[in-house]
This record gives structure tokens, sequence and C-alpha cells, in this order.
């Protein structure tokens, strides 16, 4: 592997092997999601914690420092609403010389295995891995259900993951379900975890990241679950400490409760 892929996966994932990805590119089809109306005002408290944004270039340059070293995932790919008739219907947003100009870590795609857009959004990910290796920028691909979340079960996500990593994904993100190890076994490449919408519970998403993390998860990339959480930072904390720190779900819990309750 090249240095510049090297050294752009290396300020993703840790020196342990794990990572915490934080989401806020939900506007690029969604508007301004709940708490996210100011993406500003939602991440700053939060970027001590994570160790990377996922972010399209709209709101990376109006809304985050360019000063700040976080590193960028940059969501390249969109063109969709919830408004319109198909979520899976997406295209290439961004191209990769303006990737290069943003001087991101990787770039990111979404990808939706069954749909009626499977081919195109296929062959985004292979044209988009083609053009990326050649500059040293990782992929990464979202396994995406747009409206579908019933399809959240091991045996689609195992073939979307896998389906992404041979069409050359660097990282897959897919969505955490009961028997997680059947999804992370058949993908050779490392597999982190979104949130899906808010949880009832801190609890609830404290054990999924760690039951994913015990079934070879590396990490996660969990927007909604943080950030519309009445207390983003504690939860941020938690899930850092399970994911760097190897804390146990109830020991998230207990340093949840700490940081929500001091000053
Ligand atoms: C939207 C995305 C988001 O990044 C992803 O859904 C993760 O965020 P959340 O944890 O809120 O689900 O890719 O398509």
């Amino acid at each position: 592997m090249d240095w510049g892929m090297r050294n752009r996966i290396a300020q993703l994932i840790q020196p342990d092997g794990h990572c915490f990805f934080m989401p806020i590119d939900h506007g690029y089809f969604q508007g301004p999601t709940k708490r996210l109306e100011k993406p500003d005002e939602t991440v700053k408290p939060l970027l001590p914690y994570c160790d990377a944004l996922f972010v399209t270039r709209g709101i990376l340059r109006t809304c985050i420092d360019p000063t700040s070293s976080k590193p960028i995932i940059l969501r390249v790919s969109g063109g969709t609403s919830l408004a319109g008739k198909d979520l899976a219907h997406e295209g290439i947003t961004t191209s990769v010389r303006e990737a290069i100009r943003l001087n991101v870590a990787a770039v990111g795609i979404s990808i939706f295995v069954g749909s009626e857009y499977e081919h195109e959004t296929l062959l985004n990910l292979a044209n988009l891995v083609n053009d990326c290796e050649e500059c040293g920028i990782p992929v990464m691909a979202v396994t995406a259900v747009g409206r579908e979340l019933e399809k959240r079960e091991d045996r689609y996500l195992a073939m979307c993951c896998r389906i992404a990593a041979e069409l050359g994904a660097r990282v897959v993100k897919t969505y955490w379900c009961k028997d997680f190890e059947k999804v992370t076994t058949g993908c050779p490449v490392p597999v982190v975890m979104a949130g899906g919408p808010k949880c009832k519970t801190e609890l609830e998403v404290f054990e999924f990241v760690y039951d994913g993390m015990q079934k070879g998860a590396i990490g996660v990339n969990l927007g909604r679950n943080v950030w519309q959480d009445k207390h983003p930072v504690a939860m941020a904390k938690a899930l850092r400490a399970i994911i760097h720190e190897g804390a146990t779900p109830q020991g998230a819990q207990e340093l949840y409760n700490i940081t929500k309750n001091s000053k």
C-alpha cells in the first residue's frame, strides 16, 4: 500500500485498530435534521471525542474550522431527497479533485443493494474506487437501505458488505444486527457500524455497539444516537470508552451518568 493511502487510513483508524467516526451528513437528503440545524454548534463540543467527521463539502466549507486537524471523510454521493421518489437513486456528487482540494482522509459513498438502482450505485462505487486508488484516497462504502429499515438483518448486510469489499472499498459502514459476526466474518475489510434512527435508551446503544465490537466491528459511524441524545457529550464520552477503552455497556452507562450530572 502506498504511503498516502496508509497515512490517510492511519488518520482514521487509531493505533488500537478502532475508530469513532461521527456523521453529520444527514442533511444531504433530509435537509435540516433535528439537532443538526446548525451543524457547527452541534459538532463543536463533540469533536474532542470522535476520530473523524463524515460530512458533505457544503457543510465542511461552511461549518468546520479549516484549521482543525480532525480528519474528514467526505460524503460524495447523493442527488436524492426525502421528498423524492426513491432514496436509492444516488449518483456521485463530488469529484476526486474536490476531495483532494479539501485535503480529506477518505471519501464515502452509499450503495443500495437489492434496490432498483443496485447496478448504478455499485458501478458508482467501483468507478470511485478506480479514481480514488490512483490518488491514495480510501473509499468507505455505506450499505444504505433508504426507508426500508427492516432490511437490516445478517444475511442481507453480509452480502452488501462483501460486495462493497469486492468492489474495492477500504472500509465498509453497515448497520448492527443480530448475529453480527456473520457480517464481519465474510467481509475482508474493516467494518464500522451506523446507528440508524435514535434508540429509546442510551443503554440500548451501548449494548449494540459493545456487541458489534465483540463480533468484529472496528468501531462506529454513529450520528443521531449521539447528537440527538439529551446529553450528547456524555454520550460521545461513553461511546469512546467502549470503542477505545474496552468499557462494558454498564461501564459506559455509569460514565454517561457521571458526565451528564457534572457541570
Ligand atoms: C446517511 C448516512 C449517515 O452517515 C448514517 O446514517 C449514520 O448516521 P446515523 O448513526 O444517524 O444513522 O450515511 O445515509
